[in-house]
């Protein structure tokens, strides 16, 4: 038993739904993550080149500022060593703006670190404003040199080897930046490839799912096309079946009409002769006995009519045509619509089962035409061709809306429908045309190995 098809559409709506929402949350996530881990690495690495810079600008400064006290000592004069004081304030003050500008920035280094460079930096800057004082000119060329080796010269290898200090630990932390950014990016890669494993098989239980419910599913409807061929079958036994007892019940009516009643008024009419010429001259005798022949010859008559309606001996003893013929001749009679009988190459007898559907065929067109159309004249048109036979019924009558349904499934009658199940039964078709201008109903019955009953 399947599951009703709303629940169905309902759970696999749900499953390409929470497929799409893992898919989509853990993209929204990782790319998340990945915009802020991009942006953390371009600002640590614009850290560092800040860094980098800052060191090298402090280095180079220090190494002007240690030529300028040199030129100076050498020089030993005056307005020389004026000149480098100034340069050397100037050194100095430069440095401190960039240290000042570079303490507002989050730096990763060490503090105590910077702390201790800024210190030996203003240590050297105070040595190298004194050595350059104006005092200074008057030192012996030996003092001076003695003085730049143990003050300016020491110092200056101290900041260099501090910087150096400094530039080895913003490289490891860095590095070890990069190391976690890195972590990020692995373990973002491996989040995103959890979120495609979980979409991946979910997206293959929902197709296995939807599979295998596609396979229930065909399988039910192969049952039911096989349930409905099989009813279908049944139906079309039973139709024929029924054709088949209607024709032998109107037969064995028609005969014992024509064989038992007709033979039984024959004999009245006969006894009624005799008594008649024996009866004399009363009079009154006379006349109720020929009252009474006339009664019977009526009672005969409409007999034999009735017996051949039913099932008209001459279809069987004289064929389709002159069968029509007379059909078509007492239907004027009884309607006074005119009629026509159009039948082309009928000369050979036909399979009793294509004769008789054919004649009750045109017999129920008839009773149409005469019951609904309005019709004053109708032609009948009988055609045999190699393979097949086709039957036309036509009227010039008010016809009716056949569009409806061209297969003879008219409503509540039954007429039109029996036709059809004739032809179907023989393995023929059935069309109906109608509108303002009359109705043409045409019927094919093959004449194929099959239908020779
Ligand atoms: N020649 C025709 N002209 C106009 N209308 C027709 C004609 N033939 C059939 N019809 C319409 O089609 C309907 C169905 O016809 P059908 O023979 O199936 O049933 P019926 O004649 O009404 O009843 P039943 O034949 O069962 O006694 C009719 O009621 C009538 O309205
Ligand atoms: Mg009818």
């Amino acid at each position: 038993m399947l599951p009703p098809l709303r629940t169905v559409r309902a759970a696999f709506l749900g499953g390409f739904m929470l497929i799409f929402t893992v898919w989509l949350t853990s993209t929204y996530y990782v790319t998340g993550r990945l915009a802020e881990a991009q942006a953390r690495s371009a600002s640590i690495y614009a850290q560092f080149l800040r860094d980098q810079e800052l060191l090298f600008t402090i280095s180079r400064q220090v190494l002007l500022g240690s030529v300028y006290v040199r030129d100076a000592l050498i020089e030993s004069a005056e307005q020389s060593a004026a000149v480098a004081h100034y340069q050397i304030r100037n050194l100095q003050a430069q440095v401190e703006r960039e240290l000042e500008h570079y303490e507002t920035i989050d730096s990763s280094v060490d503090a105590a670190a910077w702390r201790r460079l800024e210190k030996e930096l203003r240590d050297y800057w105070e040595t190298a404003a004194r050595l350059t004082a104006p005092e200074s000119a008057s030192r012996t060329w030996k003092a001076a040199s003695s003085l730049l080796h143990t003050q300016v010269i020491q110092q200056r290898e101290v900041i260099t080897q501090l910087s150096d200090e400094i530039r080895q630990m913003m490289a490891r932390d860095y590095l070890q930046e990069e190391k976690q950014l890195n972590d990020v990016h692995v373990q973002l890669r491996r989040r995103l490839w959890e979120t495609t494993a979980v979409a991946v098989i979910l997206g293959f239980g929902v197709a296995f799912l939807a599979t295998r419910y596609a396979a229930r599913l065909e399988a039910q409807i192969r049952e039911d096309h096989a349930e409905v061929a099989r009813n279908r079958g049944d139906l079309q036994r039973l139709s024929e079946r029924l054709v088949r007892v209607q024709e032998d019940e109107r037969r064995t009516v028609a005969r014992e009409l024509h064989d038992e009643i007709g033979q039984a008024l024959t004999a009245v009419k006969v006894e009624l002769a005799v008594a008649l010429r024996s009866v004399g001259a009363d009079r009154r005798a006379v006349a109720a006995l020929a009252e009474a022949r006339m009664v019977t010859e009526h009672a005969l008559s409409n007999v034999r009519d009735l017996s051949q309606l039913l099932r008209p001996a001459m279809l069987d003893d004289f064929g389709l045509p002159d069968t029509l013929k007379w059909y078509l001749r007492k239907f004027s009679d009884r309607t006074g619509i005119r009629t026509e009988l159009v039948d082309d190459r009928l000369s050979e007898r036909l399979p009793t089962d294509v004769e008789v559907s054919a004649y009750r065929a045109i017999q129920e067109g008839l009773t149409n035409v005469s019951r609904h159309a309005h019709a004053t004249s109708c032609r009948v048109f009988v055609q045999r061709l190699p393979s097949s036979l086709i039957v036309t019924v036509e009227d010039d009558g008010r016809g009716f809306r056949a569009g409806r349904d061209s297969t003879g499934d008219q409503g509540a009658g039954l007429g039109l429908v029996g036709i059809r199940e004739r032809a179907v039964n023989l393995g023929g078709t059935f069309r109906i045309e109608s509108g303002d201008k009359g109705t043409r109903l045409t019927i094919e019955f093959p004449l194929t190995a099959g239908a020779q009953a």
